[in-house]
């Protein structure tokens, strides 16, 4: 286990490379699952959650091979139909259930453990998986949810074409239903798709294997059944997230951050809400530069939605930005049950928040001071980040992995930007450091 130190009050300055979207690349790695070939993909973050999908794609049989730095080769033509991974993998990551779908399309078949995932308040029932099942039923699977298992089959043969309205728009029902519909006989309509980046990005990786889905990025995808997908290389998209979170640091420090290597209008539904808030944003080509030297930032009202509305990944980096703004601010989380289960860590810095079901009021101007905090979820974690940044003193955040699961390289990219963070074990603290812990959770969950 390991935490951060982060000592506070630096102005933040400088460049930072983004790396590939962490939701896309867990969703390309499955779906090679699905590819009769070899994949060279590049741009792939190595993160926490890349490395478990890689180790149950491993499990069920791929060959993956790194290549270089970010890039590697993966090989899935040994996979074999009933091939399952160890439980406790699939429960670390909640992409695993990607492998269904890949699976299901290609043998007709498929078995996975019931994925992890961040508990957004959905208890120990989970998070909801009754919009995969739709698409794959609808698909002509017959599907088993029970014991701590999925299982999807339709006796070996090739699953057909249907339409498909989705009932909740969702990210992972939109991928799983084109993976399983790629090889289907016929055509498959997705109707209220997602419309998220990655969902394209997927499309896109596939139409280069050789699938042919079409419309991905509006809300109603068709994919029309091929045999087979051949292999050959691609190269994942830079992370939306990772750039807004870096932008945020920048308003939060009254710094100047340029982010490289982006996709200007995926980050639109970010830096709007950034501009409201007195945020200097200037697009050049594929960097975008956020400054506010040492302006107050004002508050705004922010809720979250399907993009291209405001994501509910960025909500808890937007909610630690306006807990230092002027004003009140609201933060209405539309699309998950709970994801504010933060607020007490920035409650113990000195912020002023309250929450009543799906809404939080920050009173704004708090002066923030170090504290032992817990990054409680991978965004969660990185907003602690964000906090650290603004306070004064020393902040110590434990549960690190939470942040390393989605942010790659994150204290050696902050270090080059200004910011004072060290990154330790929890053994070394004891012997070194002065500052009480801040407690910390057994390793697990997933995006
Ligand atoms: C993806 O999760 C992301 N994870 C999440 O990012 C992100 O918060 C979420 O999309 C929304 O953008 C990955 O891509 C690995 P959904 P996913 O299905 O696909 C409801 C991060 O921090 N729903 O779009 O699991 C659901 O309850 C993570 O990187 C159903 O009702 O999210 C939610 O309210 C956290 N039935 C809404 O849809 C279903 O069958 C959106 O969920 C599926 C979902």
């Amino acid at each position: 286990m390991k935490h951060y130190d982060i000592i506070g009050g630096e102005r933040l300055t400088g460049n930072v490379d983004i790396s590939g979207t962490k939701n896309a690349a867990v969703a390309i790695i499955a779906a090679a699952l699905a590819v009769d070939g070899v994949c060279y993909i590049d741009n792939i973050p190595e993160v926490g959650d890349v490395t478990t999908i890689m180790e149950i794609l491993t499990c069920l049989g791929a060959l993956i091979t790194r290549v270089a730095p970010n890039a590697y080769s993966i090989d899935c033509r040994d996979v074999k139909p009933d091939a399952v991974a160890r439980v406790e993998l699939y429960g670390k990551c909640r992409a695993s259930y990607y492998a269904l779908g890949a699976l299901l399309g290609r043998f007709g078949e498929a078995i996975v453990a019931t994925p992890g995932g961040c508990d957004f308040g959905y208890g120990s029932s989970g998070r909801p998986i009754d919009q995969h099942i739709k698409g794959f039923e609808a698909l002509g699977a017959d599907v088993e949810h029970s014991g701590g298992w999925i299982r999807a089959v339709n006796n070996g043969k090739k699953l057909r074409g249907n339409r498909i309205y989705m009932d909740v728009v969702s990210v992972g029902a939109t991928i799983n239903t084109i993976l399983a519909a790629v090889f289907a006989e016929g055509t498959t309509i997705i109707e209220n798709a997602a419309l998220e980046p990655h969902v394209v990005d997927l499309a896109n990786f596939l139409n280069k294997m050789g699938a042919a889905v079409r419309g991905a990025g509006s809300s109603t995808i068709r994919v029309y059944g091929v045999d087979r997908l051949v292999g050959g290389d691609y190269s994942i998209l830079p992370d939306q997230i990772e750039a807004g979170t870096y932008l945020c640091m920048a308003a939060a420090t009254g710094g100047k951050i340029t982010v490289r290597n982006v996709v200007p209008r995926h980050l639109y539904c970010i830096t709007s809400k950034l501009s409201d808030m007195g945020v200097r944003i200037e697009e050049n080509g594929d960097c975008v530069t956020a400054s506010s030297a040492r302006k107050r930032l004002r508050s705004t009202n922010v809720k979250t939605a399907p993009y291209p509305g405001f994501p509910t990944d960025m909500q808890p980096q937007i909610t630690t930005l306006l807990c230092i703004a002027d004003g009140t601010g609201k933060v209405t989380e539309a699309v998950w049950d709970n994801r504010f289960q933060y607020l007490e860590q920035l409650q113990n810095m000195g912020a002023i928040v309250s929450q009543s079901g799906r809404d939080a009021v920050i009173e704004g101007s708090a002066k923030l001071t170090g504290a032992p905090i817990i990054a409680t979820d991978l965004r969660a974690g990185a907003a602690m980040v964000i906090a650290g940044l603004a306070a004064e003193g020393v902040t110590r955040i434990s549960d690190v992995w939470e942040i390393e699961r989605g942010y790659e390289d994150i204290v050696e990219k902050l270090r080059r930007l200004g910011a004072n963070i060290t990154i330790h074990n929890d053994i070394e603290v004891v012997e070194t450091s002065d500052i009480a812990g801040g407690g910390s959770r057994a390793e697990g969950g997933a995006a």
